[in-house]
C-alpha cells in the first residue's frame, strides 16, 4: 500500500527486509555514532511483531520510521530523515502515514521517547498534536535526558488535526 506525501516524488511504502542496507545508510546520517542503532536493532526491528516500518523513497530511501503496536498502545521506536531532504515535510508525512496505519489496527494512544533537547523532532511531534507526559532524567545514558510524549484520542485525531490546521 502506497501512503500519500505531500512531497510529489516520494512514496511512502512499507519496508522489506532487503531494506536494511538502505536504513543502516539513514541510520548513520541521521544520528550521532554514540546514539546510533545496530543493524541487529535493525534487524530486530524488520522481523518483530507488531511493527508498521515505512520508508519514504525517492530515487533512494531518504526517511524510515518505525513503531510497534501492542493492543490499543503503539510506541514510536525510531523515525530518521536523510539530512539532505529534511525541512520538506517528509518526517510529518512519515508520522502521519504511521499513525494512520496503527489508527486502522485499533489503537488508541501512541507514545514515544524523545532525547530533550531534539527540538526538531520535538517540534515535529507536537505540531502532530502529542503532548508532553513526564521527563526521564539519564533515560539514555548520563545526562541524556528524555521526554516522554503521548498522543491521545487517535481515533478522534484526523478530525482534530484537520481543525488545528485550518487555524
Ligand atoms: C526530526 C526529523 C525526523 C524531522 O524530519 P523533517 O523531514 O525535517 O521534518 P519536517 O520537514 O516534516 O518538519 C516538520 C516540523 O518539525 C519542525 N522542525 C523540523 N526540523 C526542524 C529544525 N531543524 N529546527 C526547528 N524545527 C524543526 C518544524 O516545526 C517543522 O515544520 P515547518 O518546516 O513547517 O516549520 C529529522 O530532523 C531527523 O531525521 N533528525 C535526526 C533523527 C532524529 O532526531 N529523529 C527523531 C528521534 S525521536
Amino acid at each position: 500500500m502506497i501512503h500519500p506525501s505531500r512531497n510529489p516524488e516520494i512514496s511512502i511504502l512499507p519496508a522489506r527486509r532487503d531494506d536494511l542496507e538502505a536504513i543502516m545508510l539513514l541510520e548513520r546520517s541521521g544520528f550521532p555514532a554514540a546514539e546510533q542503532w545496530s543493524e541487529r536493532s535493525w534487524r530486530g526491528e524488520l522481523l518483530g511483531e507488531g511493527r508498521t516500518i515505512l520508508i519514504a523513497r525517492a530515487q533512494h530511501p531518504v526517511g524510515v520510521i518505525s513503531i510497534k503496536t501492542v493492543a490499543e498502545l503503539a510506541d514510536l521506536h525510531r523515525l530518521v530523515v536523510e539530512s539532505r531532504c529534511r525541512r520538506r515535510g517528509i518526517g510529518t508525512d512519515l508520522v502521519r502515514a504511521t499513525l494512520e496505519v496503527v489508527r486502522q489496527l485499533g489503537v488508541r494512544e501512541v507514545i514515544l521517547d524523545v532525547a530533550y533537547h531534539n527540538e526538531p523532532a520535538i517540534a515535529l511531534y507536537q505540531q502532530l498534536g502529542f503532548e508532553q507526559l513526564s521527563a526521564r532524567q539519564n533515560y539514555y545514558g548520563p545526562g541524556q535526558h528524555a521526554l516522554i510524549l503521548k498522543l491521545y484520542e487517535l481515533q478522534t485525531w484526523p478530525d482534530r488535526i484537520a481543525i488545528t490546521e485550518e487555524r
